[in-house]
């Protein structure tokens, strides 16, 4: 068996030590923070998300309002209340930050519901250049703490979400990145790439093969694989690459970390 080479980007650790500057940070400001999530359906995946964003604000004492609109909490909800609920919360003085868990049920109007969130308290940055969106922060976190020299590197966002990729695209440009380019799926040419960034929702679809030696791979893809928890990156990538954001480990910890970020710094701004 060939060895691992890839350095593991570890966001784990990243996110531990931003929760910790953070609680400190809250302590002592001595202010009271809010923040309130709102699930609606039975979306397993999207239970587990809003369970983990709870314990992290705990972790650093920000308190945590959660809405379930689900099936065991609630007789049943339309569009109307829930634009309701939000503007309930947007009027709320004890609430910071307001975040509805996507993806929502059929039948709603995702869009609208998520504009209805006051852009001074829209923790998720979709309404608004307020704060960066977690995600795209965790992937920028992740990408720096590699260290290398990015002003000679060209990187590739391969993803299906044109919102999401277009944003990230913004992002990477101001870290000083050569070229950016952006693709729906894998190219055949990926192996130009010093930088590769996927979020396809395909377990394990980048292969070694696919990669450039030493390339700084961040993998943002989640996927359920007989029972378990993997990216879109086959572990075997790390035979070639230089930098490996693994998944679990890596962008999701601290996508929640960031998020938790953008309470306080939506909060200072109010
Ligand atoms: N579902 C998947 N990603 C996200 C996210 O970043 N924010 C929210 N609110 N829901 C999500």
């Amino acid at each position: 068996m060939s060895k691992a080479k890839a350095v593991m980007l570890d966001g784990k650790s990243l996110a531990e030590k931003i929760k910790l500057e953070l609680k400190k940070e809250i302590a002592d400001s001595g202010l009271n923070l809010g923040l309130a999530a709102i699930l609606v359906g039975d979306n397993e995946a999207s239970r587990l998300y809003v369970d983990l964003k709870e314990k992290a604000c705990k972790e650093v004492g920000i308190t945590f309002s959660k809405y379930l609109c689900n099936s065991e909490c609630y007789d049943d909800i339309d569009e109307t209340e829930l634009l309701e609920m939000i503007d309930f919360l947007n009027r709320d003085k004890q609430i910071n930050g307001v975040l509805v868990q996507l993806p929502l049920p059929e039948g709603f109007d995702a869009d609208k519901v998520i504009k209805k969130i006051d852009p001074a308290k829209d923790v998720d940055g979709f309404n608004n250049g307020n704060v960066t969106p977690p995600t795209i922060a965790a992937i920028i976190e992740l990408i720096k703490s590699a260290g290398e020299n990015l002003s000679d590197k060209n990187a590739i966002i391969i993803g299906n979400s044109d919102i999401f990729i277009d944003n990230l695209e913004n992002h990477l440009a101001k870290l000083g990145i050569k070229e950016i380019k952006k693709e729906k799926n894998i190219p055949t040419n990926c192996a130009n790439y010093d930088v590769i960034i996927i979020v396809l929702g395909q377990a394990r679809i980048l292969k070694k093969e696919n990669i450039k030696d030493g390339a700084i791979i961040i993998d943002v893809g989640i996927n359920k694989l007989n029972g378990a928890t993997v990216g879109d990156v086959d572990p075997e990538v790390a035979e070639r690459a230089g930098f490996l954001s693994p998944v679990p480990g890596g962008v999701g910890p601290l996508t929640v970390a960031c998020l938790l970020r953008n309470v306080l710094e939506l909060t200072k701004k109010s």
